[in-house]
Parts: C-alpha cells; structure tokens; sequence
C-alpha cells in the first residue's frame, strides 16, 4: 500500500485536503467551503464548528496508508474554546475583521515600538493579540489559539494546546529573536499566559490524531506551517532576493532574510533553527475580485477574469480596494476603496479589468519595496488566471513564474512533513514554471499605469486632501 502524508491547507473561504506520496505527486484531494460572516461593518466571523467540520469534509477518500499529517492554515485569524469541554466559545474572529482599530489606536505611545522590536510588526487590528483580547473580555473561553492551534486540538481528540512558531510569529505576542511568548507583550495587550498554546517548532510534532471520523487514531501530526509560508516553503523560496507572492482572498509577498531585522519581518519557519522572511500583506486581493464580481452581477471570480479579458485595457478606470482599509505598503485602515477615472465611455468590462489590475499593483507596491528581485514566483488560486500572470508582469516590469501546481501552501505543509519523516525531498527544483514576461510596450507606458494608481491611492489614504 502507497504512504501518503495528508495535507489540510485551512484557507479563509475553503479548506483543501490532498494526499501527497513521497516523490511529492498528488494522490487524491478534496476540498469544502466556509463561510464568512459580517454581523456589523468591518466585523469578520467565522464559525469554527463549520471550519473544522470543512476540514473532514474536505479529507479524501484513498486506500493510501496516511502515515502522518502536514498542516498549512490562514494565518491571524483567532478561536477560543472551554478548556473542559474542549467546545468552541464565541466565533472565529478572522484576520480581516477591524473591530479593534480603535482599541489598537488608543493603546499607550510606546506599544507599537516594542511590537516592532519583539516581533517585526505593527500594532494593527489584522493580527491576533486585539482580537485575543476582545474574545477574552466578551466570552467565557479560557484556551485560545489561531487556526493551526483549534486544528491540531480538535484533531487531537482535545488534548493538545499547541501552535506552531510561525503562526505565534503573527500574533504580536510571540518574540521571534527569543523565540518565545513575550511577556512585555503580553503585558501590553492584557492576555494571560495559561490562555496560550504552548509554541512549538514548524516540525516539532503536535500529538497525534484520537477519535476523527474517517482518520484511524494515532497519526502523528508532523508538520505544521502558517498558509503563506507554506507557500515560501513550497516554491523553495529559501535564498536571499528570491520573491514569491501568494494570490488568496488577501495577498501576501514574501522573500527570505538572513536574520531578523525589525520591520516588516516575519518568522517563516522554526526547524533546526529560525528562517525569517520579510513581508507584506495585502488586504484584499481575491476578495477584490469577489467583490467586483458581485457588483456587476456575475456569479464567479472566474467570470469577472473573462469579461476584463474583452477588453485591451481599464482605460484610465483605477480600483483601489481599500474596503477594509490598506495593509502593506500603505497602512492606512481608514481607507476607504474608490473607483475613479471613470467616463461615459466606461463599460462592465473596464471595471473589471480594473479590479484584476489593482490585485497586480497592489503586489507591485510591495514588490517596488524589496531590495533585490530579479523575478517573482506566484502561487495560490488566482494564479490560473493568465490575464492576471500577465498583468502582473507588465506592471511589474520583470518576469514572472507560476508552478504547475497552483496550491502549494498545502503542497509546502507536505514537504516539510515529508523531510521529518526522513524522505528526501527538494520538489521545488523538479517542478516545472510557466514564465510570464513583461510585455507592456514601453517603460513610460508602465509607469503612467504605476502613477495613475498611485494617484489613485493617494487619493483615499489619509493623506488626502
Ligand atoms: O494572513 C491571512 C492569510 O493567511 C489568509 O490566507 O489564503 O486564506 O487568503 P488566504
């Protein structure tokens, strides 16, 4: 009988599941929706019965021997849960939701510099130590953790309060040069020590499956890594000047770092010893799309891309997406979004081709930022898009490469599964990319593109006048 490693990459709107085989190849795979909710302006809920419930839904069903499994999981996004009962209390408060910005605006001068220093961040409403605070003064839950941690404890039969190091990394609590739970942090957001998961390195093991319908019980949960990571994992982005973004319901561009430098940078990844990565994240990219979609009355993402691609262009119409305000570079989540340069001119297809372009310039923004990138490698769903490839690299003005397996946040959990369990690996360099070069006709006309999204920018950050 073939061994597979299953591999769960929990995203925000679906969970996939696949079973991968040690050469790396793909046996089988599932996935499931989740839902979303928005009980008030810029509140994001989820429920977290439904998200583990999408979870075993999503497992495929294989003669495969799973002999352990990998985790990839959205990152930021909190639960908590009775410590008796093991029973979820209060919903999934998600990485988008902003109910907390201005608990965060109002926190004493000097909280935001110590979260530079210990953890890269920013104090922002996106990450989890806000929204951990909120859930502990409105609820009853006495354990919480983000995704990867509800995942590890519902898998474990409820006996596990575990997280892994990358996903610790962007709670604003977890130290990543100490490589602890910062008790000055914890100080600042009011969040009580025992309510953690205890930290573990990405493939340090996080107990083993009890009592999972469809799943025998004793399966080791070998490796765990934060979805965006994974990606950088699983693109074999590991050098210094290699870049990759990964195209989700946000987006996140990432390149790895020889060390720990405040500002903007992450913990990729704890094994034998830490990878750290910079990193900006994008707020609305896919949900851009999604939202675009609706508003013009199509049913899915996939039909928004074929209008956009009747047209040779958005002809001046710029969307900036800033529906919950703007993450990386801008920062600014008072932002609201804007349509602008509009005409009478105008028709459905240059909205959406203009909503395609501004998940391209937002990841340029970030891209701009970065000190070396010769290329950059995509991943995620929209990366199936070649119109969305290709603007990319026009934008962008340098090649792009998209793998022939757009998913692998899950692919990345996998490998790193794989690699502890003694197998060699190195999948990255046997994977084949499709290149997009840049083919916008002229430099200038690149960058009048780059300004008049920038004006467009400038013109609902707060800044504006
Ligand atoms: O930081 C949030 C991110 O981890 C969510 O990922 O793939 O669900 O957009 P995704």
């Amino acid at each position: 009988m073939v061994s597979a490693v299953l591999a769960i990459d929990q995203g925000t709107t679906n969970t996939k599941a696949v079973l991968v085989d040690a050469s790396g190849a793909v046996l089988a795979g599932g996935s499931a929706p989740v839902g979303l909710s928005t009980p008030r302006p810029g509140w994001v809920e989820q429920d977290a019965d439904e998200l583990w419930a999408s979870v075993l839904s999503a497992i495929p069903s294989s003669s495969a021997e799973i002999v352990g499994i990998a985790l990839s999981t959205q990152r930021e996004s909190v639960v908590g849960w009775d410590r008796r009962t093991g029973a979820a209390v209060g919903p999934v408060i998600g990485w988008q939701d902003v109910r907390t910005s201005g608990w965060c605006s109002a926190l004493p001068a000097g909280v935001d510099e110590l979260v530079r220093r210990r953890t890269g961040l920013r104090v922002d409403a996106m990450f989890s130590a806000p929204k951990l605070h909120w859930l502990l003064a409105q609820t009853s839950a006495d354990q919480v953790g983000t995704i990867d941690s509800w995942l590890v404890h519902r898998l474990t039969g409820g006996r596990e309060h575990l997280t892994e190091a990358g996903n610790a990394s962007r709670t604003l609590l977890y130290d990543i040069a100490e490589l602890a739970w910062s008790p000055d942090l914890l100080d600042a957001f009011g969040i009580p020590l025992p309510v953690l998961p205890e930290v573990r390195p990405s493939n340090a093991g996080f107990g083993v499956t009890s009592g999972v319908p469809g799943l025998r019980d004793g399966i080791p949960i070998v490796a765990v890594l934060a979805d965006s990571h994974a990606a950088m994992y699983g693109q074999g982005c590991v050098l210094p000047g290699m870049v990759k973004a990964t195209y989700g319901t946000g987006s996140s561009v990432m390149t790895p770092v020889e060390a720990f430098a405040a500002d903007g940078c992450t913990l990729a990844w704890l094994t034998e010893r830490p990878t750290y990565a910079l990193e900006g994240n994008i707020v609305s990219s896919g949900a851009a799309l999604a939202w675009t979609a609706s508003l013009l009355g199509l049913a899915e993402v996939g039909a928004l891309v074929e209008l956009a691609s009747t047209v040779p262009s958005a002809e001046g119409v710029v969307l900036v997406p800033a529906f919950a305000g703007l993450g990386a570079p801008h920062w600014d989540r008072e932002a609201r979004a804007a349509l602008t340069g509009m005409s009478s001119a105008t028709t459905r297809a240059h909205i959406a081709r203009a909503a395609v372009d501004a998940v391209a310039h937002q990841i340029c923004d970030l891209v701009e930022t970065l000190p070396v990138a010769e290329r950059l490698r995509g991943d995620g769903g929209a990366t199936v898009s070649s119109l969305l490839m290709q603007t990319q690299a026009d934008l962008l003005g340098r090649p792009v490469e998209v793998a022939d397996v757009p998913e692998l946040s899950a692919l990345g959990a996998a490998e790193l599964a794989w690699t502890t369990l003694g197998q060699p690996t190195g999948w990255a360099e046997r994977r084949t990319y499709r290149t997009f070069e840049p083919a916008t006709a002229t430099a200038a006309a690149r960058d009048d593109r780059r300004a008049q999204w920038a004006a467009a920018v400038a013109s609902v950050t707060a800044g504006a006048s």
